[in-house]
């Protein structure tokens, strides 16, 4: 049944000269058809460099949306309209604008879970595998940081040389992951090595051994001479990680699913093939002001 919609899948991406960008959290079937399978970061990355005519975005909204003002002039396809990161919508820009008019000397960091109007008047984007070296690149000593409140506490704390001025946002996922998950986990497995998302509270981040992007804790699963670890994130990375990593063992919360980047199946890849449809649509006007701090954090993070 599946071999025949990848059968399928993999034609109509030939003749359509096509290029499937997959995030780590998406479904085993998605991760398998990925041209390329990364974190945030990687993926702006490759949406920046990629010679192919259309791109279908296995991910969330902000995802596609950075690839689409990446590469304007190329079609841009997320399988499902409706795959949005509810973090990405808790910043009103009308609010930002008022901040910013606050604290006048300080710059916008917006991470890339922004919707493009943020993005369109933010002065740099990170991602989680960049975000204390963005805040550090900065010339002022106020940071702005946008929307996610546990992953700026994080970055404040290792750079303690800037005053951040924190969003009050939050990814309900990595919210809901608790100190005794991990320390339940840990009783049961011992010799785990602990890797956690830094979108976690900080409570969680103290406990464990390493905050990491997922790219990030994909790097670290491979090189490290750990047979255990246990995964504070969405849980579909411990699918990446136990390919990747057969002889070792990762221990997920189950209870961390991000049901926007389930919405994509197979079925809805294929019909976006088909169709090139839905694409993702952005005024041209704000598509240009969200390219300059995307950009501007690929050129910092080039050589990562
Ligand atoms: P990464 O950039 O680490 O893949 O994180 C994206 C994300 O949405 C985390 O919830
Ligand atoms: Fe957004 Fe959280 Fe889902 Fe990541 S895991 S896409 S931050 S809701």
């Amino acid at each position: 049944m599946n071999d025949d919609l990848i059968n399928k899948i993999n034609e109509l991406k030939k003749k359509h000269n096509t290029v499937i960008l997959v995030h780590n959290y998406q479904l085993p079937e998605i991760q398998d058809i990925a041209d390329f399978l990364g974190d945030s970061l990687e993926l702006a990355i490759k949406a920046s460099t990629t010679t192919a005519e259309n791109i279908v975005f296995c991910g969330v909204d902000f995802m596609a949306e950075s690839a689409k003002i990446l590469n304007p002039d190329k079609n841009v396809i997320i399988p499902d309209k409706y795959a949005k990161c509810p973090m990405a919508h808790m910043v009103k820009t009308d609010d930002l604008i008022k901040l910013k008019k606050t604290y006048q000397e300080a710059e916008v960091v917006s991470y890339i879970n922004t919707t493009a109007e943020t993005k369109a008047i933010t002065d740099i984007c990170c991602t989680s595998a960049n975000s204390v070296k963005v805040v550090k690149s900065r010339k002022s000593d106020k940071i702005i940081f946008v929307p996610d409140q546990h992953l700026g506490r994080y970055v404040q704390r290792l750079t303690p040389e800037k005053q951040l001025i924190i969003w009050p946002g939050l990814c309900p996922i990595h919210h809901r992951i608790r100190k005794n998950d991990i320390l339940t986990l840990k009783e049961k497995h011992p010799k785990a090595e602990v890797l956690v998302h830094p979108e976690c509270r900080l409570e969680v981040i103290d406990i464990a051994d390493h905050a990491l992007s997922t790219n990030g804790m994909v790097n670290y699963a491979k090189k490290s001479d750990s047979l255990e670890f246990i995964i504070g994130t969405e849980k579909e990375l411990c699918y990446r990680l136990k390919n990747e990593n057969p002889n070792k063992e990762f221990y997920s919360i189950k209870s961390a699913i991000c049901p926007n980047m389930k919405k994509i199946t197979l079925d809805k890849v294929l019909n976006s093939l088909k169709t090139l449809e839905p694409k993702v649509i952005l005024l041209e006007e704000i598509m240009m002001k969200a390219k300059v701090p995307l950009k501007k954090m690929i050129e910092i993070s080039r050589g990562d």
